[in-house]
């Protein structure tokens, strides 16, 4: 099953499924963001909009996109805010419909799993970033990736649907970012309250253009 037609499938229990990983990185965003001030945000893989609400909190702006209708759907009806602007695109296909210079911060979430090659989508977040702008990364630890773990859901027929998925090194993180002409200012680890004596479920990387 494609990895678009997978996020179809899981939007309508994404938000209601046990999912630690999901709630740490919410947990992340409010720690590391709450009390900012951005003037234009782009969101890259916004899912059901989890993240969006404090974003729209935080920034005049954002422009939060995906590539699944039915995560999108999800997002319209939970983040009604006038500054969101939600819109469906595969990150893939460059250029992004997106002013050169233009943003102060782009954060993808969860999302640079799905995604063979992060050069382009680096690359592609630079050109958005007007010059001092933020590239927050958030993605499922790769020592986690190493153990077996995968983004999975039941679906309503009982089902475990794995979605596709590749695993990045943090060393292929630094160095994409390094590739796209930024600075690596942020490199931090992240342990849910249940992940006692666990390896680290999150990582998240900053880089400033
Ligand atoms: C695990 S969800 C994370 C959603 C949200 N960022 C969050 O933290 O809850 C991954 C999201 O990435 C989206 N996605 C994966 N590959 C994509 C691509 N090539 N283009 C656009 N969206 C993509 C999926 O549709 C899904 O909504």
């Amino acid at each position: 099953m494609s990895i678009e037609l997978s996020y179809d499938r899981w939007s309508t229990i994404y938000d209601t499924n046990r999912n630690r990983t999901r709630d740490l990185d919410a947990q992340m965003m409010r720690t590391r963001f709450g009390g900012s001030r951005f003037h234009r945000v782009l969101e890259l893989g916004c899912g059901t909009g989890k993240n969006t609400g404090l974003l729209a909190e935080v920034a005049e702006a954002v422009h939060a996109f995906d590539f699944s209708e039915g995560m999108l759907t999800q997002a319209r009806t939970r983040v009604t805010s006038g500054n969101v602007v939600f819109q469906r695109q595969d990150l893939s296909n460059m250029p992004w419909p997106v002013e050169s210079a233009s943003a102060d911060l782009a954060t993808f979430n969860l999302v640079l799993e799905h995604i063979e090659s992060l050069d382009p989508l680096f690359a592609e977040a630079a050109r958005c970033l007007a010059s001092g702008g933020v590239l927050h990364v958030s993605e499922l630890h790769p020592f986690r990736q190493y153990e077996g773990t995968q983004a999975r859901f039941e679906d309503a027929a009982g089902n475990e649907v794995k979605v596709a998925a590749f695993t990045h090194h943090v060393s292929e993180f630094v160095e994409a970012g390094r590739r796209a002409g930024m600075r690596l200012v942020q490199l931090k680890e992240w342990w849910h309250e249940e992940d006692v004596g666990r390896p680290p479920r999150l990582l998240t990387l900053e880089f400033v253009k």
